[in-house]
Parts: structure tokens; C-alpha cells; sequence
């Protein structure tokens, strides 16, 4: 039994009393700077594997989105490969603010990415679990969405996870990606759209100390490391539809 003399236990509550204060206090947008695009550019970050090399931008599959953390270490966003090219798409976040999603990136202008924080109620894949992943499209949709299992907000990433049905009252937010032509790596430098990184702080401060989120509310390093959602999450949600 543990009490708050438990060295671990008070150590845990110290860090969820330092991430609660800090999530009231960060404004989190101030760590970016905004360019004549609307893309808020970040520290810019390198995809890597597990051991630490680069992700080559060519070796992503069509078919399963990749996660990685960006632009802070505990804010997910997904990698995905689509199987055409991919043109910048006018949108605008639930504020009414007008912004463009980014064009596709890599080999054959095929590589999105985008916040994996359900622009609803900011369900987000953990160890744990998925509630929101790939799932084929249906009737006029395209051949794979976004799908958020809580109340099945479904996203396009072929127009910049545009709101296709669901409660979500704005896109995904859009991350943009660099592609190095010469080495095929891949940097995450920024994002666009309605980002939801402090109400996700606020809501899940306690939940992200519980699931060893080291700094969860620090900008991701040089490096932020990409895997394949089915080996990031245990276990992935299957939704109704
Ligand atoms: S939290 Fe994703 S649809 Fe409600």
C-alpha cells in the first residue's frame, strides 16, 4: 500500500501538480512562429525508427497510418501514405478561421500528416489503446478515413482531414512535413488548422504522467521517433461503421 510519504507516489503527484500548473500557464501557440501561409512553424524534427535511424520516406506503406509525437512529446499525430498525390485543400477550423492543409510530400507527393487528437473530444491513440485509426471508406468517401470510434467523427486525408460526418466541428489539424530528396528523410516542421494542444494538456495532464509520458508538454527534440500505429497501440479500437 502506498501513501503519500511512498517516495514514487509523491514524486507522481509532484509531476502531475507541475504538469496541471503549466498546462494553465503555457500558452502553446506563443512556440511558434506563424508564416503567410497560416502554418505555425516548430522546432523542426526528424522521423526516426526505434533504433534511432532515419525514417526513409519511401519505405512508408499505403494502407496504415505511422505515429509520431509533434510538435510536442506528448501530442500524437499520424504519418500517413496515401495512394495518389495530394493538393492543399482551403479549409477552416471551427473559429471560422480560413488556413490550407498542406500538399503532399516524398517520392510521389503521397505523404500527410496530421494531429492524431480527434478534433472532437481529443480521443488520441495511446500504448494502450486506439479509438481512432484507418478504416475503409464507405459510399462516396474515399477508399480510407480517419475514423474516430467515441462518436464517429470520420476524417478525409485526402483534403486535409476535412470533417466527412461526426460530431467534429473542425479538421484534424495539418502538420507539415519536409522531405529531403537526397537522403528521403522526412522532418515534421509545423502545423495549420485548429490545434488543440492546451485543451489536450489540460484534459489529459494526470492520464499522460500515468502512461510515462516523459515531457509530455515539451517541443519534441530533433528527433521524434514514427511507428507503425498497429506496434504503437496494443490494442486498435473497431468501430460500428
Ligand atoms: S472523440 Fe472522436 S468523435 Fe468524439
Amino acid at each position: 500500500m502506498t501513501s503519500e510519504s511512498d517516495p514514487q507516489r509523491r514524486e507522481v503527484l509532484h509531476s502531475i501538480a507541475c504538469l496541471s500548473g503549466a498546462a494553465l500557464s503555457l500558452p502553446h501557440a506563443a512556440m511558434a512562429t506563424t508564416d503567410s501561409t497560416s502554418t505555425r512553424r516548430y522546432k523542426p524534427s526528424l522521423l526516426v525508427g526505434d533504433l534511432g535511424d532515419p525514417i526513409l520516406a519511401s519505405s512508408i506503406p499505403v494502407g496504415e497510418p505511422w505515429v509520431f509525437s509533434y510538435p510536442f512529446k506528448g501530442t500524437p499525430a499520424f504519418l500517413i501514405r496515401l495512394p495518389q498525390p495530394v493538393a492543399p485543400t482551403p479549409l477552416k477550423t471551427a473559429k471560422g478561421q480560413a488556413y490550407q492543409s498542406h500538399s503532399g510530400v516524398g517520392p510521389s507527393n503521397t505523404l500527410v500528416a496530421y494531429s492524431a487528437i480527434c478534433a472532437h473530444k481529443m480521443m488520441y491513440p495511446t500504448p494502450a489503446i486506439s479509438f481512432i485509426g484507418f478504416r475503409p471508406g464507405i459510399r462516396d468517401e474515399p477508399s480510407q478515413v480517419i475514423h474516430c470510434c467515441g462518436d464517429d467523427s470520420r476524417y478525409d486525408p485526402t483534403k486535409g482531414a476535412r470533417v466527412l460526418a461526426g460530431p467534429a466541428e473542425q479538421p484534424l489539424a495539418s502538420i507539415l512535413l519536409r522531405w529531403d530528396p537526397k537522403t528521403d528523410t522526412l522532418h515534421a516542421v509545423g502545423t495549420a488548422g485548429g490545434e488543440m494542444f492546451n485543451a489536450f494538456f489540460e484534459k489529459y495532464a494526470l492520464k499522460l504522467v500515468l502512461d510515462n509520458v516523459a515531457q509530455a508538454q515539451d517541443l519534441c527534440d530533433r528527433t521524434t521517433r514514427a511507428k507503425p500505429l498497429s506496434a504503437y497501440s496494443r490494442q486498435l479500437q473497431t468501430c460500428r461503421a
